[in-house]
């Protein structure tokens, strides 16, 4: 159920789903879209794993290989983040500014937390999108189908990175029967939001 026409409320749904898709692998919102752009204007979208939306400090994390194409895409430059949820008919397109974190304690720390088994993929030889000889999963023979042990994962460290989305605007659509809404919420705009036709 949408909440009542109030535009502080339509706000503060939009980070409920947020936040619930951060936290729960079970909503639709824990994978949603994260589209960049490369340096030849052209746009990239690919889904990813919704860590934590913090609606205090107005941040969405990621996480991914430091190597990846998406890495020195994303990294100070604008990037759209798209989740529609279906049981709740809304659909939430948010644009902000991304931020690439590789070091520091704050990603140690959410890098130690990580299950050994998240953490495994970090040990790819090549950086995503690299060419391979043939189909396979880049990981090194001795660890396919293993989960590492804390001493092997080591070295996986190097290729982790944090991507932290800073939301400047949020665009919420829900659809329903008995008539569409649609509302804009702009940081610029100190989040007041305004109506749109849907
Ligand atoms: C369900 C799902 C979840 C994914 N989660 C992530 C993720 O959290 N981080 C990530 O870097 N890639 C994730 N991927 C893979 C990306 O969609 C993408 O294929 C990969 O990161 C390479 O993207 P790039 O070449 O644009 O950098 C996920 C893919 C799927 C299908």
């Amino acid at each position: 159920m949408r909440p009542a026409d109030s535009l502080p409320d339509i706000l503060a749904h939009a980070w409920s789903l947020l936040v619930r898709g951060g936290a729960d692998r079970k909503s639709p919102v824990h994978t949603p879209v994260v589209a960049s752009v490369d340096e030849h204007g052209l746009p990239h979208a690919r889904v990813m794993v919704l860590r934590k939306a913090d609606p205090v400090s107005g941040t969405l994390r990621f996480h991914t290989d430091a190597r990846s194409p998406k890495v020195a895409q994303a990294d100070g430059r604008a990037v759209a983040v798209l989740a529609y949820h279906p049981q709740e008919q809304v659909q939430l397109r948010i644009s902000g500014t991304a931020r690439v974190l590789a070091d520091g304690e704050t990603v140690d720390g959410i890098w130690n937390q990580s299950t050994l088994f998240a953490r495994r993929c970090y040990l790819a030889e090549q950086a995503p999108g690299t060419p391979l000889p043939g189909p396979s999963s880049g990981l090194p023979a001795w660890i396919e189908g293993q989960q590492p042990t804390a001493e092997q994962i080591v070295p996986a460290r190097a290729n982790f990175a944090t991507l932290w989305v800073g939301v400047q605007a949020i665009d919420w659509l829900h659809l329903a029967n008995s008539g569409h809404r649609r509302a804009v919420f702009r940081a610029a705009d100190g989040w007041a939001g305004a109506w749109v036709a849907p």
